[in-house]
């Protein structure tokens, strides 16, 4: 009789924690399927939208007694419940569940539209929440179970050109939030991951939207600089970033193996270092440098690009000029690009206002 108890615990003990999770086929969901494998401590359900699933088979990765590969578009209730379901009926349940599927949409407040943002909000907030309601009956029940979120630094800092991704991830905080102390009483562990940039070739899913996709390829739009200066500077910054995917993938096995784990896990060092100048700084300064930090923000609400652009172009050649000690062309010698209803004073007012700018009037 001594020996049941300790036998069922034995069981218990010897039966590996599922892993459920979401966007699996790129970036961190891949490196995470493949540290989590390699570790042999888990059964891992690697899912994927159907149109994905062959990025698997191509990475190398198999299905095998320990891998499942199932289809999941986290949008769909019948693919969620699809899973979830066999799940607990051939696994005993998901121990672990980690969203980590997302997008980041790249548009300003004034250029996304309804549909855009709906299915921003419902695939990085909505679905993760209609995930965790999916597994929590049965985490419920056996009174354990570990609920992941991949957030972002998107997640508690908002930047330009990426409101509603932003609006995604304060969204996906705030709830995550919420859960952790609803579902402490079952020893329910809840986290948030906070990645900044991670050194990856996902910028290049990042998703534009209809008006910003214009407003890129068009000089006369007012928000052409706002895009054309935030893209290769988020691009470069993830270029930069010494946080691959697999970094940040051990981090998180540390976390899901760790018996205490804090709320919010910033995972990059730019993540630690916003994070804390966000808690230090008095609001006002850190929005105010955060501000002049923009990539080229003198140049974002100029009126006239065309001009301002020939404008830059040619104090650019004249310090080269200076430097090299040659003589300055004739003023009138640079041609003023004709698509142009420049006044003469929006320009020079905002010249003034950067400085530094000789005088302008005979143009
Ligand atoms: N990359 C960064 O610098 C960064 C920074 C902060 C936070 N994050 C967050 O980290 C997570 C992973 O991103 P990542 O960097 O690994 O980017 P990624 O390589 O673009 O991976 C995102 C994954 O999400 C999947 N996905 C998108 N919509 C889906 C849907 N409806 N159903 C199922 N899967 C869907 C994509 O699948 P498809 O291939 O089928 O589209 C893709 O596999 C995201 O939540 C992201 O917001 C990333």
């Amino acid at each position: 009789m001594i020996g049941w108890p300790l036998l069922n615990r034995k069981k218990r003990e010897d039966r590996k924690r599922v892993v459920l999770i979401t966007g699996a086929s790129t970036g961190l969901g891949l490196a995470l399927v493949k540290e989590l494998s390699q570790s042999g401590k888990f059964h891992v359900i690697a899912t994927a939208r159907g149109s994905s699933l062959a990025r698997f088979g191509a990475t190398g990765i198999t299905e095998s007694s320990d891998l499942w590969i199932r289809p999941l578009n986290v949008l769909l209730k019948s693919d969620r419940d699809s899973v979830i379901e066999e799940a607990n009926l051939k696994l005993g349940g998901i121990d672990v569940l980690i969203n980590n599927a997302g997008y980041c949409l790249r548009g300003v407040v004034e250029q996304v539209n309804e549909t855009e943002r709906l299915k921003q909000i419902d695939t990085n907030f909505r679905a993760p929440m209609a995930l965790i309601r999916g597994v929590l009956p049965h985490m419920r029940k056996k009174r354990s179970g570990h609920i992941i979120n991949i957030s972002s630094v998107g997640g508690m800092m908002a930047m330009p050109t990426m409101s509603i991704y932003s609006a995604s991830k304060f969204a996906l905080e705030g709830a995550t939030e919420a859960l952790w102390y609803e579902v402490r009483p079952w020893k329910i562990k809840v986290c948030l991951i906070q990645p900044g940039f991670i050194n990856s070739d996902s910028f290049k899913n990042v998703e534009l939207t209809r008006e910003s996709r214009k407003s890129l390829q068009d000089k006369n739009n007012p928000y052409y600089y706002h895009y054309s200066s935030m893209a290769p500077f988020i691009a470069k910054m993830m270029r930069l970033s010494p946080s691959t995917p697999e970094k940040i993938a051990r981090k998180i096995i540390k976390v899901i193996n760790s018996n205490k784990p804090p709320l919010r896990v910033p995972v990059t060092v730019d993540a630690y270092f916003f994070g804390l100048i966000r808690k230090l700084l008095p609001r006002k300064l850190y929005h105010a440098i955060m501000y002049y930090s923009l990539p080229r923000v003198f140049r974002w609400g100029e009126d006239e690009h065309y001009f301002m652009d020939a404008e830059y172009e040619r104090r650019d050649a004249e310090k080269e000029l200076t430097e090299q000690k040659l003589p300055l062309p004739e003023p009138n010698s640079i041609s003023r690009p004709s698509k142009l209803e420049w006044s003469g004073k929006s320009g020079l007012s905002i010249l003034n206002e950067i400085g530094s700018f000789h005088n302008n009037k005979g143009a």
